[in-house]
């Protein structure tokens, strides 16, 4: 299937005959990142979830070369995933697809392309009665973070990997309401520690942007009218009734 095409350039569902091209892709952006908050490893046995049924691909190519690649799984009773961290009931696991990995080689990078297959991995989900969009970025991820804020999601919590690094949950729910009234905005410096971003979430701030003010990379968090009483934002899903609202 291909899904989009422009120029030399290709973003295709793939099938199993490329796990190993992608496990060799995944390696080559690891090492050369070198750095867990950023980008984590992953073993052959989670390359080879990402062919399963309950799961999908994709392969970005520049003249038929494979340049990057992202992935999405859609958690339920066999996988649960990280998306029940943060709390979520087994009910809506149904309604997640939860945004695996994502990666460009270092010298096919500023073409728009993690962008791209945010895109792909979002309608492929949407397809799939997958309404809410999940994704884990390390607080320092400035480039990653900005192209997940830029498709819509916003940074609504914080999540600790297993080996002890920190994520923030990006989340964009397709059928929340587009505009809603906002009630502040403020900047703070990328590199706040956990506490204080902990803080900023549990006053109802989410992250909206990243920014470069100069050479110092700023997060922007908001804050809206209607997420008034101190829950979290899962609890905040949990809460709503989608056949009402
Ligand atoms: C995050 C990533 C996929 C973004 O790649 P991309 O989609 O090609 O990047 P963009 O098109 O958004 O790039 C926009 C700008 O940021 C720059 N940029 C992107 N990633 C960068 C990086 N890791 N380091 C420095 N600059 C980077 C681009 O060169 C471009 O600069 P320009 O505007 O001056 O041309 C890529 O950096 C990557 O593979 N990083 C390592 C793995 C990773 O972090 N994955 C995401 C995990 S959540």
């Amino acid at each position: 299937m291909s899904t989009t095409s422009s120029g030399g350039l290709d973003i295709r569902r793939l099938d199993a005959s490329y796990m190993e091209p992608i496990f060799d892709l995944h390696n080559a952006v690891y090492e050369q990142v070198g750095d867990d908050t950023i980008y984590r490893g992953r073993d052959h046995a989670h390359i080879e979830a990402v062919f399963a049924p309950d799961a999908l691909c994709f392969g970005a190519f520049l003249d038929g070369a494979l340049i990057g690649y992202s992935s999405v799984r859609f958690p339920g009773p066999d996988h649960e995933g990280w998306a029940a961290a943060p709390g979520f009931s087994p009910a809506r696991l149904p309604l997640i697809a939860e945004f695996d990995a994502s990666c460009v080689l270092p010298a096919s990078r500023g073409m728009g392309l993690q962008g791209l297959l945010i895109e792909v991995r979002a309608r492929a989900s949407l397809m799939r009665g997958r309404p809410l969009s999940l994704a884990i970025v390390g607080p320092k991820n400035v480039y990653s973070l900005r192209n997940f804020l830029l498709y819509g999601m916003r940074g609504v919590a914080l999540h600790c990997l297993p080996t002890g690094e920190d994520r923030f949950i990006m989340a964009r729910d397709h059928s929340d309401p587009l505009h809603r009234a906002e009630t502040r905005r403020e900047r703070m410096p990328v590199g706040l520690s956990r506490a204080e971003i902990e803080a900023v979430l549990r006053s109802g701030g989410q992250l909206d942007r990243v920014l470069k003010d100069g050479d110092i990379w700023l997060y922007e968090f908001v804050w809206f009218a209607d997420i008034v009483d101190g829950r979290t934002w899962t609890e905040t899903f949990e809460a709503r009734n989608f056949f009402a609202d």
